[in-house]
């Protein structure tokens, strides 16, 4: 197979909780930075960005269980939650950024024949927005999905939790799927690395996950770039 051209696509999905920390003040400073950023790494190369719904998603889907909604209905509620993310960083961002968030993968990437970076939130019920950056980086032939955390990789035990925890720098699908993903029993409220979809479009795919922190923005641009940086990378081989 041949390499890909420097400038293939890149999808970035970020998780709500980067967006909203609980302080609005740090909210509106990491808004204005992250949208800087991305419109810098979007001129370079074709970008997409899906946007995580957080704690927010969780109240509503909280609120909307207690009052006996389906789970169809509570994962709209969800996406809900993700477009208005998508929104403010998009009306951020400004034209030719669509303020608008596309509502499907299909959509996003019409879109992208015009205007980059495109910020989108969630689409189908059943999955998040990492499954949705996945199946984006299929269709697009991304050159990588940049996964932004609010811990700067995938490790093999909570880092919040576990001081000693261990930071992988790099892994298989194969390790992903038994060694991490394995370990949780797949409750409600568990908090994957990636959801199952994402890995599973992007193994398939044999595109890269990079997994990298959301406060270091110069590493953060590292990882788009495919420079060096602090952080996972799943692929296929585990380089
Ligand atoms: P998120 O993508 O934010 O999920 O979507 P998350 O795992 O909670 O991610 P973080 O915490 O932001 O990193 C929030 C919820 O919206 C619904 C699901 O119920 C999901 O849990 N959703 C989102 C969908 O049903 N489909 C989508 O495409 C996106």
């Amino acid at each position: 197979m041949s390499p890909r051209p420097a400038s293939a696509p890149v999808v970035l999905s970020i998780g709500g909780s980067l967006l909203r920390s609980g302080e609005l003040a740090r909210d509106r400073e990491y808004f204005r930075r992250f949208a800087a950023l991305l419109g810098r790494l979007g001129r370079a190369r074709p970008l997409v960005v899906t946007t995580g719904g957080g704690r927010t998603a969780r109240e509503y889907i909280e609120l909307g269980r207690g009052l006996g909604l389906t789970e169809i209905e509570l994962d709209e509620l969800g996406i809900e939650v993700t477009r208005l993310h998508a929104r403010l960083l998009a009306a951020r961002l400004g034209p030719p950024t669509p303020a608008h968030p596309p509502a499907s993968v299909r959509e996003a990437v019409a879109a992208l024949a015009h205007a980059s970076p495109v910020v989108l939130g969630g689409t189908e019920p059943g999955h998040t927005t990492d499954g949705v950056a996945a199946l984006l980086a299929a269709r697009l032939r991304a050159s990588a999905v940049v996964n932004v955390t609010d811990v700067d990789g995938i490790y093999d035990a909570d880092p919040r939790r576990h001081p000693r925890a261990r930071r992988f720098d790099r892994l298989t699908w194969e390790e992903l799927r038994v060694g991490v993903l394995g370990a949780a029993s797949g409750a409600a409220g568990q908090n994957f690395p990636f959801d199952r979809l994402g890995v599973d479009t992007l193994a398939r795919a044999k595109i890269p996950l990079r997994v990298v922190g959301g406060r270091d923005f110069a590493n953060l641009a590292r990882a788009v770039r495919g420079h060096r940086f602090v952080g996972t990378t799943v692929s296929e081989r585990g380089t």
